[in-house]
């Protein structure tokens, strides 16, 4: 029997977030659409962040009521503290995702809190989740490199998981914010990593900057973690990360997984046509490595 993997889409929030053009709710909603059509089933949907901070998620709560309610479809929402986890949980959401940079300094440009604050609402907030029947999903940021501070030690990226573990969260997400991490490190962090957590608590976030972010995906994969973000087109990036651009594109994930035998159970083309789709609302160039190749193929 072929092996599951489960391809996390973001784009709608860490890729969107990015982009300085609006892109209205209802179009939105029409990339969703196209996502959900090519079997994606798992999506990061929007953030209950601050409006000032990142004006483009300011419709969170409009698009949470309008998502659709077809069964299997899982949806979530990034949330900075506790104000963005009531704002999620009252609009709907089931699963938060929770964010928590593994360096002072990107915790403090990012949500503007020390490492030290920002570990405790991550804790808080996971606690409170658990109480309430939430599902706590936990992104450490710059795991493997900080634009700020260079140089991440990976004890505290370990320190940080343990403690997010222990406190009760769901999954733990490894995140490269800059794309700057390199297959060695992903190596001996995910080695690490599984002596104490579970494979299958663990996923990895990777941003293509260098196009590293397939690689790593696939180092972390031997390591037995069976669920990646990406971004459809590899869209986006964080604007409190300098130089980060968009995240391992969908298209990329998902053929190199159906290519090496692992179920996916989302179709390569329909994943294109998706692409297509956010393209005709964002002014950044979208597509990953494959959709050069793929658009040469009359039918596959
Ligand atoms: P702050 O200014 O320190 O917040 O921002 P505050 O607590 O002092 O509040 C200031 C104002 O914001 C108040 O409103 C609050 O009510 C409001 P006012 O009284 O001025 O009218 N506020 C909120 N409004 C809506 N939703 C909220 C919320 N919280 C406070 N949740 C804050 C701190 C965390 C709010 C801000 O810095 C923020 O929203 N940051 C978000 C940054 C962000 O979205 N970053 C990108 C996502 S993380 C990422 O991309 C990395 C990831 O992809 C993984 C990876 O690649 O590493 C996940
Ligand atoms: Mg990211």
């Amino acid at each position: 029997m072929m092996e599951k993997v489960i391809v996390h889409e973001v784009g709608l929030r860490d890729g969107l977030q990015n982009q300085s053009k609006h892109v209205h709710t209802d179009s939105k909603l029409e990339i969703l659409s196209a996502l959900i059509a090519s079997g994606i089933k798992s999506i990061e949907v929007t953030s209950f962040v601050s409006p000032k901070a990142v004006p483009q998620m300011s419709d969170a709560k409009e698009l949470y009521q309008s998502l659709p309610k077809k069964p299997g479809l899982h949806f979530e929402a990034l949330v900075p503290n506790l104000k963005g986890y009531e704002r999620a949980t009252e609009s709907g959401a089931k699963t938060i995702a929770l964010v928590l940079a593994s360096t002072d300094t990107m915790n403090r440009k990012n949500i503007n809190m020390s490492l030290d604050e920002a570990l405790k609402v991550n804790l808080d907030v996971i606690r409170r989740a658990n109480n309430e029947g939430i599902r706590a999903r936990c992104y450490i940021s710059t795991a493997l490199h900080c634009p700020f501070e260079n140089y991440v030690n990976p004890i505290e990226v370990l320190k940080i998981a343990d403690k997010l573990d222990t406190a009760g969260a769901d999954e733990l997400v490894i995140a490269d914010t800059t794309g700057g991490g390199n297959p060695q490190q992903v190596d001996e962090l995910f080695k690490a990593l599984v002596i104490s957590h579970e494979p299958k608590k663990l996923a990895g976030h990777f941003h293509d900057t260098r196009g590293m972010g397939l690689l790593l995906a696939w180092v972390a994969l031997q390591h037995g973690v069976r669920k990646f973000d990406s971004s459809i087109g590899g869209l986006g990036g964080c604007p409190f990360a300098p130089g980060a651009t968009g995240n391992l594109a969908t298209e990329d994930l998902v053929f190199m997984l159906n290519q090496s035998g692992y179920e996916t159970g989302i179709d390569i083309v329909k994943v294109r046509n998706a692409v297509k789709v956010a393209q005709g609302y964002v002014d950044q160039k979208l597509g990953g490595n494959i959709v050069g190749w793929l658009d040469t193929q009359k039918s596959l």
